[in-house]
């Protein structure tokens, strides 16, 4: 049987960019930048998106394109017989890890849109609404019900295939974010004060910019883009050879950030026009915004839009990272489809199970004093993907053939407008600046530096 691909250039920018765009473009990117020299931050980003960002999206493409084989399978095949196939077995871990822990905060979400339909916050205060969220994830059963829902969902796009799975549900998917988007950033930013929330998001603080937030800058850079656990390079080996891998890169990389400025625009003028403290992560999610939603008319209505933002942004990066797992099985062991993403759906939800309970009745259960599902975010944000991102420079910038990089990068010809100076700043970027960028950001994020 002929090798899946995607079918139209729309599809693979719908979904690379639906993987690239997740939550962290939601919940962490706004809060970071706001609390770290708002548009200063902002420069020290967009200059890290470009020079580490693409260059490593590129290398995952070509890798992925070039042999049109799964993670594992390509590094078998540019390198055999050496130990460099070891960047697609971390990579197999790393997308086990990373789904069993997204697919319990994306039952979060769900259970959340289904509070704003029935207007659980109205006339709540901030300490019951975080009781209620400490009680919803500490709970035994809801949260569990919540995730095999959504793992169940993925795992039904991703056992469709390429064309008919991932790519065609991508295509209405992203729409329908960036419709959700849309219609939350006119409503904040309607709102009274809402300027107050946009200085937050933009105006330059240079004095707020330290070196650690330029650490920051970096790490998230690399991990809103999905970069350093063979997602990309799943992908690229589905993306047809007439297809201009540096233009997707560079409109995924850009579809990516303009997202993740919507999502600040949607939140802080909101949250500032009620006078509320920006808070991070899930607590600004599921705290800080049901607190402007149920003083808000219609609220509730705009947390229904919220929640299923959170959820479908979770969905189309779930996807793509289940088919890193599901893209090893079916080709190296000649398994059916099918049966293939039932197994392994099963398999990271149960995972997925402890994380939730790790929130709960497995409090007590600690690795290196992290509950289980701490532990697994650490490990991947902190340990896999940097130095799966580290290896992936290191392959492409020394060991793999040029020859192939520029007949990747160039169609074999076809596309002249690629310049020679562009392969020698993409090679010294791959070389030496984006390692040594990751390496400083990977010894810093396990405390060492
Ligand atoms: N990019 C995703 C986000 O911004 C998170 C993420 C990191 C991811 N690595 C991934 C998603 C791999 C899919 C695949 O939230």
């Amino acid at each position: 049987m002929a090798r899946d691909s995607f079918k139209s250039r729309l599809g693979i920018l719908a979904a690379a960019a639906g993987s690239a765009i997740g939550l962290g473009n939601i919940w962490r990117f706004p809060h970071i930048t706001g609390t770290n020299g708002g548009g200063a931050f902002l420069i020290v980003y967009l200059v890290c998106i470009v020079l580490i960002g693409l260059p490593i999206m590129i290398s995952e493409f070509i890798i992925g394109r070039s042999t049109k084989k799964n993670a594992i399978g390509a590094f078998r095949e540019l390198a055999p017989k050496t130990p460099w196939s070891i960047i697609g077995w971390m990579g197999l871990l790393c997308a086990v890890v990373i789904l069993s822990f997204y697919g319990v905060v994306a039952g979060w979400c769900m259970h959340y849109v289904s509070n704003s339909i029935t207007n659980s916050f109205a006339g709540k205060s901030v300490t019951e609404l975080s009781n209620m969220f400490t009680s919803l994830i500490s709970s035994n059963w809801l949260p569990i019900i919540w995730q095999l829902l959504f793992m169940a969902i993925t795992g039904y796009i991703v056992a469709a295939g390429i064309k008919n799975g991932i790519e065609k549900y991508s295509k209405i998917l992203m729409p329908l974010m960036f419709l959700l988007i849309i219609i939350l950033d006119i409503r904040a930013l309607t709102l009274d004060n809402a300027m107050e929330g946009i200085n937050f998001l933009f105006k330059p603080k240079f004095n707020e910019l330290t070196l650690d937030a330029v650490f920051l800058a970096l790490g998230h850079a690399f991990f809103t883009l999905s970069l350093g656990m063979g997602t990309m390079l799943t992908y690229g080996s589905y993306i047809n050879d007439g297809e201009n891998l540096k233009s997707t890169a560079v409109n995924v990389s850009i579809a990516d950030t303009v997202i993740a400025l919507l999502a600040g625009i949607a939140i802080f003028p909101a949250v500032f026009s009620y006078g509320i403290k920006p808070d991070t992560g899930a607590g600004l999610a599921f705290i800080s915004l049901p607190l402007v939603f149920e003083q808000m008319p219609f609220g509730n209505i705009f947390g229904i839009l919220f929640f299923s933002l959170l959820a479908v942004a979770a969905l189309t990066s779930s996807i793509s990272i289940l088919e890193v797992i599901v893209a090893y099985f079916t080709e190296e062991f000649n398994m059916s489809r099918t049966k293939v993403t039932v197994f392994s759906t099963l398999f990271v939800s149960i995972i997925g199970i402890l994380c939730s309970l790790s929130n709960g009745i497995l409090k007590e259960y600690t690795i290196f004093g992290m509950t289980f599902m701490n532990f697994m975010e650490y490990l991947s944000a902190n340990i896999l993907l940097p130095l799966g991102g580290l290896l992936i420079c290191l392959f492409v910038g020394y060991y793999m053939d040029k020859k192939i990089i520029k007949d990747q990068l160039r169609n074999k010809g076809s596309i002249s407008s690629i310049s020679s100076t562009f392969l020698v700043i993409f090679l010294l970027l791959v070389k030496f600046i984006s390692p040594i960028a990751i390496l400083i950001v990977f010894l810093k994020g396990i405390n060492l530096i």
